[in-house]
């Protein structure tokens, strides 16, 4: 199989750690006999710097010309420690989460048997977690006007909007992705306080009926909050507006050992981009000590989801948790064994090379 893949490496850790997706990616393609072709394009901060724009045209027209976007992680403290600052890294993300239509972020949670011991949560609650988030990504609080500051910059404002279609596409999404799993879905939100929240009920409590076997209840964002760490293991597939899909996905991070193992799809019309949740990582960026498990785990669901690779997918994921089996990862699992993030990637290339048939 031939593919384009877009590598949208980004601010802080993001090269280091997209630079290990593609190793590994590239031990699949010899392994399974595929054709892998990357296109760079900047973004972020580092576009900033480049051009002025933290989504430049070239970027987006790499991206629409790819079969497949990898990225990496967008956001430099000098943008964070300067709230003046007229353009920011994060609009890049969100214009081109907005440009390519990707209106549905899948957040998988999985607590990694080997790794039950690291969380600071108890083994025996976290133990057969398997959940996964569907976080709207191209509406509510993050896109909604108008939002600022009055004149006099005493009051400040944002909108939280949302149209019965942006829920309906995404509800769809997580329904089917239930009926294909343990057919539960949650819905998160906060029906007793929000507007917006309300609609969200109407529109699942309706869609429901299309979907009979797939169970459904209700959560509000606080109960949910305390549920994820009470009894991660009774979700299977959690449904939520925007910004409580950005909370509750680092919250639930804290399942697997570290937030550098969580991957993520965003998928929508045309176009899919697969990024690890962590973030830039500024204190680590240039340092080879960034966990590369999340943007491994990123190129494994881009060749499931874009590409329909299943096998491979799950090679990679053999790979990385024999790995992990063995005690191999970077100073965020193991402090006291840890390897360098090029090492991670590589003993992850060569343990797929070598695996038997899977
Ligand atoms: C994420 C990030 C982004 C978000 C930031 C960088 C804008 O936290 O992808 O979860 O809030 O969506
Ligand atoms: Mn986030």
């Amino acid at each position: 199989m031939q593919k384009k893949i877009a590598v949208l490496a980004g601010d802080g850790i993001g090269p280091e750690v997209c630079r290990e997706a593609i190793r590994v990616l590239d031990a699949v393609a010899q392994r399974f006999g595929h054709q892998w072709e990357y296109d760079h394009a900047i973004v972020g901060a580092a576009a900033i710097d480049a051009t002025g724009d933290p989504y430049p045209a070239a970027t987006q027209a790499a991206c629409k010309g790819a079969d497949a976007i990898l990225f990496g992680a967008i956001g430099d403290p000098k943008y964070d420690n300067d709230p003046s600052a007229k353009v920011r890294p994060e609009q890049g993300l969100l214009k081109m989460r907005k440009d390519l239509n990707l209106f549905a972020n899948i957040r998988p949670v999985t607590a990694y048997e080997p790794l039950l011991e690291m969380s600071p949560l108890k083994s025996h609650i976290i133990s057969g977690t398997d959940f996964v988030v569907f976080r709207e990504l191209t509406g509510g609080i993050y896109f909604g006007q108008p939002r600022g500051r009055s004149e006099d910059g005493s009051t400040a404002f944002d909108s939280c909007i949302y149209h019965v279609e942006e829920i309906d596409r995404v509800s769809r999404l997580a329904f089917q992705a239930a009926e294909n799993r343990k057919a539960k879905l949650t819905l998160v939100d906060k029906a007793n306080v929000l507007a917006t929240s309300r609609l969200w009920r109407d529109r699942v409590k309706k869609m429901a009926a299309e979907f009979p076997k797939v169970e459904v209840d209700y959560m509000f964002v606080d109960n949910a909050a305390m549920k994820i760490i009470q009894q991660p293991a009774s979700f299977d597939v959690i449904l939520t507006e925007n910004m409580f899909g950005d909370i509750l996905t680092d919250e639930a991070s804290v399942i697997s050992g570290s937030l550098g193992l969580l991957p993520s799809a965003s998928v929508g019309g045309e176009h899919m981009l697969f990024e690890p949740i962590h973030g830039s990582y500024p204190q680590a960026a240039g340092q080879n000590r960034a966990n590369p498990m999340g943007a491994i785990l990123s190129a494994a669901m881009m060749i499931d989801y874009a590409f329909g690779c299943k096998e491979e997918s799950d090679c990679i994921k053999l790979a990385l948790e024999d790995c992990l089996l063995a005690g191999e990862g970077t100073e965020d699992l193991f402090p006291k064994s840890a390897k360098t993030t090029e090492e991670v990637g590589s003993v992850i290339a060569n343990r797929l090379l070598k695996l038997s048939e899977v």
